[in-house]
């Protein structure tokens, strides 16, 4: 765990993963973006140039910068370029078998001294940790959509991580200019433990008719100076991946206070998965 971290690997080009991408290398990071095909990298890497030229249009992001962050950024489609990476951070679909098979496969082409971490935003990191031979590099850390915009990195320890790994992870969320905090790992975290249920409980409030969305978004907006109501932020999030968290805290727990909501159930099955799919408690064009 001596050797510095300087070539970070995402894996996953998505939202979060293209996010994470950006952040690394606009901090001095060498990046490697992967995804399951070339065009979803190279797809990644054009929505950071995108948003990177917005900011060279508002002045203030200079040409030479871009180029340097963009430069510092590689796509990928092989896995086995883990054989170059210090740090891997794992943002791929949210679905243990899926990043169980991620974990396996890094453990084997990644270097002794890599740390393996995940942007899991509810998954369990000890259950993945026991799915390679280096439980304690192990780590979670789950950054805040949307990723260049929001300061909040959660560090969850799994049983086995040890204190060299969080120390390592901590420093480079620090480097990324943004505010590490210390989590166990147990259902959802801290963010998604608190966040889910107010959203689950906003929906309920759709549900039994005690008023409108808008209304009660503008409660939680204007009354407690909340950014987003909790139903945009919903929307914003996506249906599926709330309705999946409060099915982590259901099970996590037992406890009947995470019932989700039949609304959300109901909505995800119509398909109704909020911003990315034009409608969720609000249509999008
Ligand atoms: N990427 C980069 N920058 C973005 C962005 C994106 N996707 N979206 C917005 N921004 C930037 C804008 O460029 C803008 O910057 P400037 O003002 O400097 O130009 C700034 O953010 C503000 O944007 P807007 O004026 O368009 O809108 P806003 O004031 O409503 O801010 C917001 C947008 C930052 C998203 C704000 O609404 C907000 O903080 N919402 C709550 C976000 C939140 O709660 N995120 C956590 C979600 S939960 C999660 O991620 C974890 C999980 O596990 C589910």
């Amino acid at each position: 765990m001596s050797k510095k971290i300087e070539h970070v690997m995402v894996i996953g080009a998505g939202q979060m993963g293209a996010g994470i991408a950006q952040v690394a290398a606009m901090n001095g990071y060498t990046v490697t973006l992967h995804d399951t095909k070339m065009e979803l990298a190279e797809k990644g890497i054009a929505g950071i140039k995108k948003r990177l030229e917005r900011d060279v249009a508002k002045e203030r992001l200079s040409e030479s910068d871009l180029a340097r962050f963009l430069r510092l950024i590689q796509p990928s489609d092989q896995i086995g370029n883990a054989e170059h990476a210090d740090l891997i951070i794992e943002a791929a679909v949210e679905n243990m078998a899926i990043k169980k098979n991620i974990f396996a496969q890094l453990d084997s082409f990644a270097p002794k001294h890599a740390v393996l971490a995940t942007n899991t935003s509810s998954l369990p990191i000890t259950e993945l940790a026991a799915a390679t031979s280096r439980p304690e590099k192990v780590i979670g850390m789950h950054f805040m959509n949307p990723v260049p915009v929001m300061k909040l990195v959660e560090v969850i320890r799994g049983l086995q991580t040890s204190d060299a790994a969080f120390k390592a992870v901590e420093a480079v969320a620090k480097a990324m200019k943004k505010t590490p905090v210390e989590v166990n790992d147990f259902p959802g975290f801290v963010s998604n433990r608190i966040l889910m249920p107010m959203i689950n409980e906003a929906i309920f409030t759709v549900y039994e008719g005690v008023s409108t969305p808008e209304d009660i978004d503008n409660v939680m907006k204007l009354g407690m100076n909340h950014p987003m109501g909790p139903l945009t932020l919903a929307d914003f999030i996506g249906l599926d991946t709330c309705l999946y968290i409060m099915e982590v805290l259901h099970e996590g727990f037992g406890d009947d206070k995470y019932r989700p909501c039949p609304l959300l159930r109901k909505y995800v099955n119509a398909g109704w998965l909020g911003k990315k799919t034009g409608r969720g408690f609000y249509v999008y064009d």
